[in-house]
């Protein structure tokens, strides 16, 4: 098996991390694959709001935990049950996904940044997690104070967390993949 193939089979969403910093050098580098990315007709759309500290992260955390309460949705409450309310699992990087809210491709491009870089920790023996719950900042009616305290640029929402850091255990198995989802003509 090719490098590249091997690190798409083994990539795994890590929820668990040690307390050790993501180095700058290797957060540069999975930056800029997020940047290298794909877009529908080039548009690059995307931002990304990169965050190391450790009281900011669990500023956005807090955010989340607020918007989450005042949501009453049962599935989201769950989200904030099996994490014990940290969201971001005490991961010491995280990289805030945002695009253009107007084009209906953003969320997309979003999307396939998001996966170079979950592909590209991966590569350098970082662990990830794609972070959905991120997305209920862009719709909330605090959302202007959100961006604006994240920096998104005007007419961007938050779509995507990435988590990043040094994964805590060894050896996550691959939850079963679906059958039957390809047919070959
Ligand atoms: C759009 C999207 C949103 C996700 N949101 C979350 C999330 O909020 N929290 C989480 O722990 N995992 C989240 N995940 C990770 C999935 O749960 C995970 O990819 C799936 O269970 C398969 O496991 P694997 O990534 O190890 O292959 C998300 C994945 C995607 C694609």
């Amino acid at each position: 098996m090719n490098e590249v193939i091997k690190t798409i089979h083994g990539r795994r969403s890590v929820r668990a991390f040690k307390d050790k910093e993501l180095k700058k050098e290797d957060l540069d580098a999975i930056l800029e694959c997020a940047r290298y990315a794909p877009s529908a007709m080039n548009a690059q759309n995307w931002h990304f709001t990169a965050i190391r500290d450790s009281a900011s992260i669990e500023k956005v955390n807090g955010w989340i935990v607020t918007e989450i309460k005042e949501s009453r949705n049962p599935n989201l409450e769950g989200i904030l049950e099996r994490s014990n309310g940290k969201v971001f699992r005490n991961a010491p990087c995280l990289v805030v996904v945002s695009s253009e809210k107007a084009d209906r491709f953003g969320v997309i491009n979003a999307s396939a940044a998001t996966q170079n870089m979950l592909l590209a920790a991966h590569s350098l023996g970082i662990g990830s997690c794609w972070i959905g719950t991120v997305g209920i900042l862009g719709t909330s009616k605090r959302a202007d104070y959100y961006a604006t305290e994240l920096g998104i640029p005007k007419g961007y929402a938050p779509f995507f967390g990435v988590t990043l850091g040094y994964g805590a255990s060894e050896g996550l198995e691959a939850p079963p993949r679906r059958e039957g989802v390809v047919n070959i003509i």
